[in-house]
């Protein structure tokens, strides 16, 4: 059969609410045109991400009512730990409340003033928490993975040649960590390859400095190794999960992507003397280390969640899904990264809205468009997320102007996509009239949650 089916069936269903266009006028009006600002009931269709955003399977739910609540050594926990040391082989799980928890006790205890850090790329609170302590943060992609419109399989990989320079710049000693973020969420959700890992590995050996995996996506990227690397399609991806794993000292996790639930993540380490630090820092932060700020319940939806989102049949469905939008906008000329990533589409604003300069945020202004014309919500992925100032206050714009699509796990069905197509080439007809933004307000990192605009 060509179809490929959501590989589940509906039990439990949730209304989404229709507004008219007017209101919507008035509803992005009121939330200073940013979408984080806008109430979800006033949304119809929400793709401003797909973290905490899965829908969890009867298996799931039945485990929110298994969980033991003990404050330590909770059975719930042990069940955690093992479903994470099947996939990532390390010896020290410690559980967080989310990805960013993970990144904030593992940056504060290796960071600080005079350290360098070099991924792929960075997502932004991973360079947020790095710069926090003092430090400062290096994307190294590859060049192919600047490139929105070439076609690649791998545009997530590192630049092996950049890395090495980098080191011999800063030196070994300065670099506590490399890190490999799969997908890689800013540059378009592509995948790494396994060939990249294990060069980047090597030369972390080398030269002793630990590799750390941004996990989030980790089987997303897996399934991506199966389909298009070679020697890997007889592999399972569990197998293929296990193999990226190996390569690395350890891995953050923000468990509300890939291990498929609303809350939790992870900090997982084979150092001892840094786990023991961590865990130190956790205790202070999170809480103790058998639960680090989630309840049982939630380490309970996470292992079984682990479980489910490497069977194939989901992976085939969700990677599909993407694909499947992409491919609908691509045919009606829209500019998007191609291929298709793993958790979004990326529409490319500055080819989309050429008239619009990036000082004025065409990704700010398509997103609008979106939500204006069909009550989506997408988020802009450029110089709102990425953008600084120089001395002179003159932005300094982000690599890319995106406006990121990102499909939630298992809660959207073929004719909600259908109808995420329509609007977007709707609005695609109408680009011309789009019009630019200014900044009214911004706080002083991470300013896209909070900023307000005016159109121009
Ligand atoms: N790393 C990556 C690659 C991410 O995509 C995220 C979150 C995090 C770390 C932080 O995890 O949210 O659990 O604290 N990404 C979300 C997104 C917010 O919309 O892409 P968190």
């Amino acid at each position: 059969m060509k179809t490929i089916i959501e590989p589940f069936k509906i039990k439990s269903v949730e209304p989404i609410r229709f507004t008219t266009k007017e209101e919507r006028k008035e509803i992005l009006k009121n939330a200073g045109y940013n979408p984080f600002l806008i109430h979800a009931d006033d949304v119809l269709i929400d793709l401003l991400t797909d973290s905490g955003t899965s829908a969890m399977s009867s298996e799931q739910w039945s485990g929110i009512m298994k969980g033991d609540e003990s404050y330590a050594g909770a059975k719930s926990f042990y069940r955690f730990e093992s479903a994470v040391k099947k996939i990532t082989g390390d010896k020290f799980i410690i559980p967080t409340h989310q990805g960013r928890a993970a990144e904030k006790i593992l940056f504060s205890v290796i960071g600080g003033k005079g350290k360098y850090f070099a991924a792929n790329t960075f997502f932004d609170t991973t360079r947020a928490n790095i710069e926090f302590t003092g430090a400062e943060a290096f994307d190294l992609l590859n060049e192919i993975g600047k490139h929105p419109e070439i076609r690649a399989p791998f545009k997530g990989d590192m630049d092996v040649d950049a890395l090495e320079s980098f080191i011999k710049k800063y030196g070994r000693e300065n670099i506590p960590l490399v890190v490999l973020t799969v997908t890689n969420n800013s540059g378009g959700g592509q995948p790494v390859s396994m060939k990249n890992i294990r060069e980047v590995s090597a030369i972390c050996k080398k030269n002793n400095i630990p590799l750390f995996l941004d996990a989030c996506r980790f089987a997303e990227n897996a399934y991506f190794i199966k389909l298009r690397e070679e020697g890997y399609q007889n592999k399972s991806v569990l197998e293929i999960c296990q193999e990226m794993f190996s390569y690395a000292d350890g891995s953050t996790m923000s468990a509300k992507k890939d291990a498929l639930v609303n809350i939790g993540g992870w900090l997982s380490l084979n150092d001892e003397e840094l786990a023991m630090k961590c865990r130190n820092l956790l205790i202070v932060t999170e809480g103790f280390v058998t639960y680090g700020g989630l309840a049982g319940r939630d380490l309970e939806a996470i292992a079984q969640g682990l479980e489910e989102v490497v069977d194939e049949h989901y992976l085939q469905y969700r990677i599909r899904s993407i694909e499947y939008l992409g491919e609908k906008l691509i045919s009606n000329g829209i500019p998007i990264i191609e291929p298709p990533g793993g958790h979004a589409i990326y529409i490319d604003a500055k080819r989309f809205a050429p008239h619009i300069p990036v000082d004025q945020f065409p990704g700010q202004s398509v997103t609008c468009a979106i939500y204006e014309e069909g009550g989506i919500r997408a988020c802009e992925i450029g110089s709102v997320m990425f953008g600084k100032y120089d001395k002179n206050g003159k932005l300094i714009p982000a690599m890319m102007e995106l406006v990121r699509l990102a499909i939630p796990r298992r809660v959207y069905t073929q004719s909600h996509i259908d109808y995420v197509a329509e609007v977007i080439i709707e609005v695609f007809k109408n680009r011309d009239k789009l019009k630019g933004f200014e900044i009214v307000y911004e706080a002083p990192m991470l300013r896209h949650f909070t900023a307000k605009f005016r159109e121009i």
